[in-house]
């Protein structure tokens, strides 16, 4: 069965500071948001990291930033994650900088809010397109490198679809699509070593998604049972765990980091 012998760590080297020194990670979609902050946070913890998204100056912009604030090293590697040789080429860019890739998260995304009557067929699949086939995409650019290092995958998801929401039909199917392919993926790949794991971030302050998608007026203390929206850094501070020795017999789960959002249902 399995050909791969997982070690059991001690919980004592968890959380350390050099937790991850040594690993390199590649991260679609670290520009800005809850991914950046993720790719800091690990910085921090000793990983290089290469950055990768459709904005080369952004990116590099953002890179530089990475490097100053945590002293580990990052480059920016433009790629449309729709583009299968665009991300070949930013993977084999990573590999000439750093020699391996340890992490993959896959956190690139579109959204935006349409009722399905004003969805075009475009619409749909740009959104389909860009979180689902781009994390597909994204998976088969790395994964001969992720089972050489026995690596790990950490997809970013959303909670929206498992309830409906309105105006978002395009990325609930992609996010479901994405749940769906990390399960398959740890199937396949955890005889070999590789771990796959979704996180699934509820409303987070100080990203795009909250400023552009969330209803004017909407009162998240009131909805939210931990009663506040979510930090970056939350969703960081589980991602870190996700792929520390801590979890490695965790393979094929969905964390979700929401302060208990999608769990209740409004008395009125
Ligand atoms: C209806 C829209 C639309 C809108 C675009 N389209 N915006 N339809 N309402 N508001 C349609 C266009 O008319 C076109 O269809 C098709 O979508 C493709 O649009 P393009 O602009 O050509 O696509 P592209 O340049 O590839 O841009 C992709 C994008 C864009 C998704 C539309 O918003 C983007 O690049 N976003 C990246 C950043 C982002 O969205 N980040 C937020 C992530 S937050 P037609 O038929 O007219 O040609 C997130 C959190 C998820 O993902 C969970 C949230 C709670």
């Amino acid at each position: 069965m399995s050909s791969y012998k997982i070690p059991v760590p001690n919980s004592k080297h968890t959380f350390r500071d050099d937790l991850f020194k040594g690993k390199v990670l590649f991260c679609t979609g670290g520009r800005s948001g809850i991914c950046y902050k993720i790719v800091e946070t690990m910085m921090s913890h000793g990983v290089d990291a290469a950055i990768v998204g459709r904005d080369a100056k952004g990116l590099l912009e953002s890179a530089q930033s990475l490097e100053r604030s945590t002293g580990s090293k990052c480059i920016a590697t433009s790629a449309d994650v729709r583009d299968p040789e665009q991300l070949g080429k930013a993977v084999k860019e990573t590999i000439d900088k750093f020699g391996k890739i340890d992490y993959v998260i896959c956190g690139a995304a579109g959204n935006f809010l349409a009722p399905i009557d004003n969805l075009s067929p475009r619409a749909f699949k740009t959104v389909i397109d860009i979180d689902l086939l781009g994390t597909y995409n994204t998976i088969k650019a790395t994964i001969p490198h992720l089972r050489q290092s026995h690596g790990a995958y950490l997809h970013i998801s959303a909670t929206l679809h498992y309830r409906g929401l309105p105006y978002q039909a395009h990325v609930s199917a992609a996010k479901a699509g994405v749940d769906a392919l990390s399960n398959v993926l740890a199937a396949e790949e955890g005889p070999r070593g590789v771990r796959s794991n979704v996180l699934a971030p509820g409303p987070i302050g100080n990203t795009e998604g909250m400023s552009r998608l969330t209803p004017k007026g909407w009162k998240p203390e009131n909805d939210i049972p931990l009663g506040r929206i979510g930090d970056t850094s939350d969703i960081a501070n589980a991602a870190v765990f996700l792929f520390s020795p801590a979890a490695s017999w965790i393979t094929g789960t969905v964390t979700v980091v929401d302060g208990g959002e999608h769990h209740i249902r409004q008395m009125s």
